[in-house]
């Protein structure tokens, strides 16, 4: 058990730590970064004036978010070496397997920031990640199709490069469309924190035990992978194209029902939210704006969606259950309109979700109380008894 803290919504929790950054309110339904509700952010800040508040805990001014894009901005490109290590994968490995190598191995390029106990180092780590990251991901993205890497183009913002990076190639001409940045940049922002989920509390331990930043982020992609964490996206939108059409969803529901299917609704149900999940509400809106923008219409996968969300919402197992659509249910139909094939949701994810990472290891690294540190368990196994030779077994 952890220490038992008693909050003023007057209910008790065992809580693994205590923390500034995100706070959920499951049966309201409600998310915030340092206090601001995720769908004013959504709708008025973007990725990198999430990444500073997440990280310092205030809302930057204008020379503050200027400089910080800079140093940002200035760390987009990776080693020329590591285009070397990406080439020892197989082609056809996926991204994320890829990710957790190459981000763990980050620790043997940078070991100029690997010193946890230097503040500057902590500092220039937590930067060269943040800008990294979406670089990695459009590596592996390109690595697994046979397509040549892009570099980073600092004339663009965070969410175009990182766009550009992934779908522009060298025989064609490639221009990133606004409209389509924002949406990618409010997907950036609506997983960038999210509380003490597992691959966060992942982190936290890795970081306790004094471990170097990048290894510590690449336990975090390996824990998101998992499809009950951020591997979801590409279940739950797997789990729409195999549904197919809308007449199929009432054997799915039946499916989903079943104890003695292991068949679960993907995109479906949270340990926390008890209501609706806060992102998914904007992911649904953002769905249809995507798909307007892109000329999509009757999109089958959407219509399978939103009656599949329709069906479930009204039936008592889910009801009961207080089962909704998370961030996942949505997600996946936008990414795939963007072009995006689904193995690349979760890398997406992941480069999200590291500007939370960062700001939950060095919110522990700075209280020496919130180490998670070695939690204890509760022995249920053998009594203590004596070895017996294997000729007596
Ligand atoms: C993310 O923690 C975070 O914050 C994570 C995340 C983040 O931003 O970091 O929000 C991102 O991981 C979102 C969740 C993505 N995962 C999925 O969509 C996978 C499908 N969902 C389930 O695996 C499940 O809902 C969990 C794991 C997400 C949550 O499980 P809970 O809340 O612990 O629920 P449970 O496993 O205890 O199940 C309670 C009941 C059970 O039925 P009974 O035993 O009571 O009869 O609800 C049923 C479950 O069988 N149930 C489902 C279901 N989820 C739970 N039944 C059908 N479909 C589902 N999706």
């Amino acid at each position: 058990q952890g220490d038992v803290f008693t909050y003023d919504p007057g209910f008790t929790s065992t809580a693994s730590c205590e923390s500034t950054i995100t706070f959920i309110d499951g049966d309201k339904g409600e998310l915030w970064y340092r206090g601001y509700p995720i769908e004013q952010l959504a709708d008025n800040s973007n990725y990198l004036e999430v990444c500073y508040l997440l990280l310092y805990g205030e809302l930057p001014n204008e020379s503050q978010l200027k400089d910080f894009v800079a140093r940002v901005t200035n760390h987009t490109m990776v080693h020329e070496q590591m285009h070397n290590f990406f080439r020892g994968f197989r082609r056809d490995a996926h991204p994320m397997a890829t990710m957790v190598g190459v981000v763990g191995a980050m620790s043997a390029f940078y070991h100029d920031s690997t010193d946890i106990g230097d503040p500057w180092q902590r500092e220039v780590a937590s930067i060269r990640l943040i800008a990294k990251l979406p670089t990695i991901a459009a590596m592996a993205y390109k690595y697994s199709i046979g397509q040549p890497f892009v570099y980073p183009n600092n004339e663009l913002d965070y969410a175009s490069n990182f766009l550009n990076m992934c779908f522009s190639v060298p025989a064609a001409k490639y221009t990133v469309d606004p409209a389509l940045a924002k949406a990618m940049d409010r997907i950036f922002t609506l997983h960038a924190d999210h509380e003490q989920n597992a691959s966060t509390s992942t982190v936290r331990l890795a970081g306790s035990s004094g471990a170097n930043p990048f290894a510590c982020i690449a336990a975090g992609i390996a824990c998101l992978w998992g499809p009950a964490h951020g591997g979801a996206n590409q279940a739950a939108l797997e789990m729409l194209q195999e549904i197919g059409t809308v007449d199929q969803i009432p054997e799915y529901i039946r499916r989903a029902k079943d104890k003695d299917d292991p068949f679960r609704l993907m995109g479906f149900g949270h340990r926390v939210y008890k209501n609706f999940d806060p992102r998914a509400k904007v992911m649904k809106e953002s769905a249809d704006e995507v798909l307007d923008l892109l000329g999509i219409e009757n999109n089958e996968t959407l219509k399978v969606a939103k009656e599949l969300e329709k069906i479930a919402l009204e039936d008592e197992y889910f009801v009961e259950r207080k089962l909704y659509p998370n961030v996942d249910f949505y997600s996946g139909i936008i990414l795939s309109a963007m072009g995006f094939p689904t193995s690349m949701f979760t890398p997406i994810f992941a480069l999200s979700r590291t500007v939370g990472w960062i700001s939950q290891w060095k919110e522990m690294l700075s209280d020496p109380q919130n180490k998670i540190g070695r939690p204890r368990q509760l022995y249920v196994g053998a009594d203590k008894r004596d070895y017996v030779p294997v000729a007596n077994r």
